[in-house]
């Protein structure tokens, strides 16, 4: 085992070891990473991977799918997917590996790049246009999306993605601001959080948790998992590893719940005439949930709300 961190054009990869050594690498195996970035968990698979291993990479944003592309550019072991991972279970059909995969692996969120790159919109350091989509081809740009919304759905986002204590405020604070002039770049949102927020929160900008929630509201992040992790444990073979890691309390409440679930077979009544060995669980769950040491946040501050959860595919097939 590798025990390395591996920087892959300007994204440091979480829990490195820590993902290699869940994945429990099959030198001739066929691995998944449904979130690509800019590929350090994939180079670190493809490393213990031997000519006759396969790995499938996905992302939805097309920047890192033209980084892959240049990263594995002739590796025959390699197919690139430019999808959205919640489209896993076609994919995987057409590629002919449907229940063979040894394990795939989720790292959820932003890539640094998307963040760094003030035209993604991700920004409330940097001005920008006020975009937001992993995919720009897909779906509806933030400016677009802020100049409609009704003043009640918008605070319900900011209040529930973004854990926001203002949310009213704010929601507040943009819609009426619009009305004055349509919201089009980062730099106007931000302007618009700091005058509605009331109280500073120490070490934390005022806009980070509306840009959160803009953010995860827009990219469908939590219907994206909700609907990938039964496809996931369907993918994978028996004894086959599910890596997840999540950087946010309603993620890793779906991921946490969705294995539990997962591992204790199918919900009967509790009075229901069936022995416990016949309740089917199609996961087993590997050790305790992980997260990044104290040297690890120290080196890589996106570490800090990373949550680890590890799950093994039993032979249980789906009824
Ligand atoms: C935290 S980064 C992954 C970083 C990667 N593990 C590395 O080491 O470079 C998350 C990536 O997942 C992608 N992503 C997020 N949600 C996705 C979804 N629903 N479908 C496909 N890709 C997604 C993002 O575009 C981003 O590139």
């Amino acid at each position: 085992m590798r025990l390395i961190t591996v920087v892959t054009q300007g994204h440091k990869p979480v829990l490195f070891s820590e993902v290699m050594q869940a994945l429990n690498i099959k030198v001739n195996g066929t691995y998944i990473d449904a979130t690509f970035g800019r590929g350090g968990h994939s180079r670190g698979i493809l490393d213990l991977l031997a000519d006759d291993g396969r790995l499938i990479v996905i992302d939805q944003d097309p920047d890192a799918v033209t980084a892959a592309r240049s990263l594995f550019a002739g590796d025959p072991r390699v197919v690139i997917l430019h999808n959205r991972f919640a489209e896993l279970k076609r994919a995987v059909r057409a590629l002919s590996i449907a229940g063979k995969a040894d394990g795939i692996v989720f790292d959820l969120g932003m890539s640094s790049p998307q963040v760094d790159d003030a035209t993604r919109g991700f920004s409330f350091t940097a001005d920008g246009p006020l975009d937001m989509r992993m995919d720009p081809d897909a779906g509806v740009a933030a400016a677009e999306w802020l100049d409609t919304v009704e003043c009640r759905q918008l605070e319900q986002v900011i209040r529930e993605l973004g854990e926001e204590r203002y949310a009213k405020r704010i929601a507040f604070a943009i819609v009426s601001a619009r009305q004055q002039q349509s919201i089009q770049r980062t730099r106007q949102l931000v302007e618009i959080i700091e005058q509605a927020v009331p109280k500073r929160e120490p070490h934390k900008h005022p806009a980070t948790r509306t840009f959160q929630a803009i953010r995860m509201f827009l990219n469908k992040e939590l219907e994206q998992l909700r609907d990938v992790l039964p496809q996931a444990v369907e993918t994978l073979a028996t004894g086959g590893r599910l890596v997840i890691i999540s950087f946010h309390s309603l993620e890793d409440r779906i991921v946490k719940r969705f294995l539990r679930r997962e591992s204790k077979g199918d919900p009967y009544p509790p009075d229901f005439p069936i022995p416990d060995h016949q309740l089917t669980p199609r996961l087993r769950l590997i050790g305790r949930p992980i997260r990044a040491g104290a040297n690890e946040v120290s080196r890589n501050p996106r570490a800090r709300s990373a949550v680890m959860r590890v799950a093994e595919r039993t032979e249980a097939a789906y009824a």
